[in-house]
């Protein structure tokens, strides 16, 4: 079982630095290497980050491995090839035809791929299948370099996409690190919160970031850390948003841009309200002290019941009332 497992770390490791001199070294990695120097990234990232490109062959990696003396249905396990579906026995290259960014567990150890293709097509990511050594749910994309940052500033910042955490780095910004896939697992949050107690997503800043922040902060609360919400203008994610406006206003809206999870949600349930309407109101109101009942602070809950009860002019009393019913109906 060890044994086995050291075998997969070493075939990861291999591929890694195949993939890696595939894009720096030959003719095949030309068109990978300038799309990514077209998106901004230097020489020495790509080098820390270990990119590499998967040319758009069946039996590339393939053939490596053999020559090396390791078995197709390993390789298989290891997710690095797929089996044949119409021809039992076959094994082709998962990936073809895809930079190549290698996940790293929490000691550095590459466990995983990310595959983006170049350009357009589908998927837009292909990544590594669960294995015995990579379960998305369970690593986090650039934990083991961010760490000793997150450690020394108490605070994470947690982004969407491989890109987003490469160009963030670029930039200086090293405290980050993005959850694999869509949502933030309950285990990935128990990671962050033991390496500090604050952590702000800043999300793409489309409708499925926003959705995600969401749901992410409620799992950051369940871990007991302190979730914080940014929002980036005009749609853009991390990457673009640094590459157009840089560090300074990077770091400006992570200190002055952020706001409480409960104060993001309030923001989002407005933005999905009639406010027009009575009835609207109502629904927005009832709405609006779930939410806030939700929050640990009692002063913080108070604050938002007072803001509200401000601005549409109705008592604090009633207000208190509605939240004691909610909470009662939860029990
Ligand atoms: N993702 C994935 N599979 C997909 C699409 C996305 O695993 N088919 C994951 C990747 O980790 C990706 C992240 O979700 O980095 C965010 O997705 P998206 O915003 O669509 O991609 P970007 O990271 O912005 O990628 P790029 O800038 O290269 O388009
Ligand atoms: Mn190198
Ligand atoms: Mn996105
Ligand atoms: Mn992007
Ligand atoms: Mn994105």
């Amino acid at each position: 079982e060890a044994i086995r497992r050291r075998e997969m770390l070493r075939c990861h490791d291999l591929a890694a630095k195949f993939y890696h001199h595939i894009l720096l070294n030959t003719e095949a990695g030309v068109p990978a290497l300038q799309y990514l120097q077209r998106r901004g990234l230097t020489l020495p990232t790509i080098e820390e980050f270990q990119l590499g490109f998967a040319p758009d062959r069946w039996d590339l990696l393939l053939t490596f491995f053999k020559k090396r003396g390791f078995e197709e249905e390993f390789l298989e396990r290891a997710g690095l090839l797929s089996a044949s579906q119409n021809q039992p026995g076959r094994y082709f290259d998962r990936f073809r035809g895809r930079v190549m960014f290698p996940i790293q567990d929490g000691q550095g150890r590459v466990i995983g791929f990310g595959g983006r293709i170049l350009g357009k097509g589908e998927p837009k990511y292909l990544n590594s299948p669960e294995t015995e050594l990579f379960q998305k749910g369970r690593h986090l994309y650039n934990l083991h370099r961010a760490r000793p940052f997150i450690r020394q500033q108490g605070r994470t910042i947690l982004l969407e996409g491989y890109m987003d955490v490469i160009m963030a780095h670029q930039y200086g910004i090293r405290n980050v690190v993005a959850a694999l896939g869509t949502a933030l697992t309950l285990e990935q949050a128990k990671i962050l919160k033991r390496n500090g107690n604050e952590i702000v997503m800043m999300y793409d800043g489309d409708r499925a970031g926003q959705n995600a922040s969401v749901r992410s902060s409620e799992v950051i609360t369940e871990a007991g850390g302190v979730p914080r919400v940014t929002v980036l203008p005009d749609g853009l994610d991390p990457d673009e948003f640094l590459r157009k406006f840089g560090t300074e206003s990077f770091e400006r809206i992570v200190e002055e841009g952020t706001i409480s999870s409960t104060a993001f949600k309030l923001k989002m349930l407005r933005s999905n309200s009639q406010l027009s309407t009575q009835e609207g109101v109502i629904a927005f109101l009832s709405e609006a002290v779930r939410i806030i009942a939700e929050a640990k602070s009692p002063v913080e809950r108070e604050t938002y019941l007072r803001e509200l009860a401000g601005e549409f002019n109705v008592s604090l009393e009633s207000l208190k009332e509605e939240m004691k019913m909610v909470i009662s109906n939860q029990k």
